[in-house]
């Protein structure tokens, strides 16, 4: 039976991701983090979709014992935090930053599927503009957990989507222009002809890149690095 943890759940992209996966029928455990202040609130959404919402707290041996008990077939890892979250930690707020959350948090599930036993096919949600030498802090993280991926001896794959967007609980503005900005460049190149640059990096929203994660986790492809413009493609 296919068996889905889904880390990040609560994010534009998990919430649509565990939508699909439960369209397919599989058995999804939503993790929301337990000191959530609308934990009630994803009871109920994810409930009506008919997936368990997962509590367990970010710590490794809690997260290894659970998902031990649990024997996932796919593990999705689509956490991440913000900019702005991040300053707030330097001025004595949460510890939020990419190298806590988008990193930490993501390899500590990495090490705990890897632990689990159940050898669990695990789905890293990166993103466009990943490689070696990035001295950008947001896409280096993401370098560092794709190199432990590929090591991890994991099935695997992860996917580096463009601008991802729809309806947010938090506003990001900085995210909203980009999308908007980009798509309109965008149009204009294709419309003088580069129509593949156009198509490589024009946004997604969480519902279609949901789509194409759940396509590429449920059929059995070689471990790779998935781009925006494969992402795209799968599901047209
Ligand atoms: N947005 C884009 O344009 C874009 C483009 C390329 C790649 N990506 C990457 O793709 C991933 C998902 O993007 P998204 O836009 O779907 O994300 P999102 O809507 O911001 O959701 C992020 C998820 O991470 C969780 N999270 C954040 N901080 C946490 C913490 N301290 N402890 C536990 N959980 C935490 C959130 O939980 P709460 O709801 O509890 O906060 C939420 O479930 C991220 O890694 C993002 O950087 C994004």
């Amino acid at each position: 039976m296919t068996k889905a943890f889904v880390a990040g759940a609560t994010g534009l992209t998990g919430r649509e991701v565990v939508r699909a996966l439960r369209a397919r029928g599989v058995d999804v455990h939503a993790h929301v983090r337990p000191d959530s202040r609308a934990l009630d609130e994803w009871r109920q959404r994810f409930g009506a979709m008919g997936a368990e919402v997962d509590t367990t707290p970010w710590d490794e041996a809690a997260m290894t014992k659970r998902l031990t008990s649990l024997a996932p077939t796919h593990v999705f890892a689509l956490l991440g935090t913000t900019q702005k979250r991040g300053r707030a930690a330097k001025s004595g707020g949460k510890d939020e930053t990419y190298e806590t959350v988008d990193y930490g948090l993501s390899a500590l599930l990495l090490r705990a599927a890897t632990a689990c036993g159940s050898h669990p096919r695990f789905v890293y949600l990166s993103s466009m503009g990943v490689n070696a030498s990035t001295k950008n802090p947001y896409l280096a993280v993401r370098h560092r957990l794709e190199t432990e991926l590929r090591q991890s001896g994991l099935p695997w794959f992860a996917a580096r989507p463009s601008f991802i967007v729809g309806d947010r609980d938090e506003a990001r503005p900085m995210e909203k222009v980009g999308s908007v900005v980009g798509d309109g460049l965008l149009a204009l190149a294709g419309a003088l002809g580069a129509k593949k640059l156009r198509e490589s990096y024009r946004s997604q929203t969480g519902e279609e890149l949901a789509a194409s994660l759940v396509k590429l986790a449920l059929d059995e492809r070689p471990d790779r690095v998935v781009t925006s413009d494969e992402l795209r493609a799968l599901i047209h």
